[in-house]
């Protein structure tokens, strides 16, 4: 299958910064990819990149069948078939709602006859048509932010990248706005990249979801096989729902103060019995563990890299 989204060893540095390191993500048609992350872990920058306002130092970055990024020349952006819903939605405040939604099209020389079937779609399915005529400032926030959806919708994109949508709605909102993205994505058949940097929210929007810290992405998998099985301390702490428990791995063993365990390795399973001579210590250790809520597992990780 022809991947919407294939990008590989993509890097770029700012000032001898890497921003993005070396990074691989494919993304399916139709998925929908929440990338979590923090604050400054390069989020935003892998957008600008995907969308060709910023050209990578390196690799290969490939939208559909068509290579935007290490072919011959780069793909210049109106050309990418990507679209990006902006944190501030970037409307033009002098063109009003449909003027808004034709503009990149009447740019594209589609027909007139073409244009108006889109527009009546897009506005039709974001509940703008009364709305058509009026200039962004005489829209409400959530108004604008759907005509900022409309307009990708109009515009057909391969892909759709959304950069923090919902963060400057309040906590309240958000639940109901997600579920209205998220539903206009699905019924358009659209592929998507919803960046954010709330857990829960990408836990609710996700196929699969992409975490990402200094530029590099870190696990890229179901939200469960995430949450139950992440791939090192970095992602278990910032998914949340693990307490780190410090100690010593060796050799196959978990020592907590003076006491060995050995670590699980099933999903959800219970450490594993320690076997020989650590006896009835590692019992009280191991019974430790098990006190927890019932998930309770272990992950161990440790400078020299993550064990297990
Ligand atoms: N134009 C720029 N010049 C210098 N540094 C930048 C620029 N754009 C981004 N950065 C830096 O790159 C890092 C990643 O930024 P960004 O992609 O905006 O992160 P995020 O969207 O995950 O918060 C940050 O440390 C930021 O300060
Ligand atoms: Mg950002």
């Amino acid at each position: 299958m022809i991947q919407a989204l294939f990008c590989r060893n993509v890097t770029k540095a700012l000032g001898g910064r890497p921003l993005i390191a070396d990074l691989n993500l494919d993304v399916e048609p139709r998925e929908v990819v929440p990338l979590l992350g923090g604050s400054g872990s390069g989020k935003t920058t892998l957008l600008r990149l995907i969308a060709g306002l910023t050209d990578p130092d390196c690799g290969t970055i490939a939208i559909g069948d068509r290579i935007v990024f290490g072919g011959s020349r780069p793909v210049p952006p109106e050309r990418r078939a990507v679209d990006m819903v902006f944190q501030d939605y970037a409307l033009w405040p002098h063109m009003s709602v449909a003027g808004n939604l034709a503009f990149g099209l009447e740019a594209r020389g589609l027909t007139r006859q073409d244009i108006d079937r889109r527009l009546k779609h897009a506005l039709d399915a974001t509940q703008l048509l009364p709305y058509r005529n009026r200039l962004p400032a005489m829209l409400s926030g959530g108004q604008q932010r759907r005509v900022a959806i409309a307009r990708c919708l109009a515009s057909r994109p391969s892909l759709i990248l959304f950069d923090e949508p919902l963060s400057n709605l309040d906590a309240a909102l958000r639940d109901d706005v997600r579920a209205e993205i998220l539903q206009l994505i699905r019924s358009e058949n659209m592929t998507a990249i919803y960046v954010t940097h709330d857990q829960t929210e990408a836990l609710a929007v996700s196929d699969r979801l992409a975490v990402i810290r200094a530029g590099r992405i870190e696990q890229f998998d179901r939200p469960q096989v995430i949450y139950d099985r992440p791939i090192n301390a970095f992602v278990a702490s910032f998914m949340g729902g693990f307490s780190p428990l410090p100690g010593e791995a060796s050799q196959g063993w978990f020592k907590i103060a003076d006491q060995k365990i050995a670590p699980g390795r099933k999903r959800s399973g219970r450490p594993r019995s320690p076997r020989g001579a650590a006896g009835g210590r590692a019992g009280d250790a191991r019974r430790r563990i098990e006190s927890q809520p019932r998930s309770a597992r272990l992950l161990l990780s440790g400078a020299a890299g993550d064990l297990s």
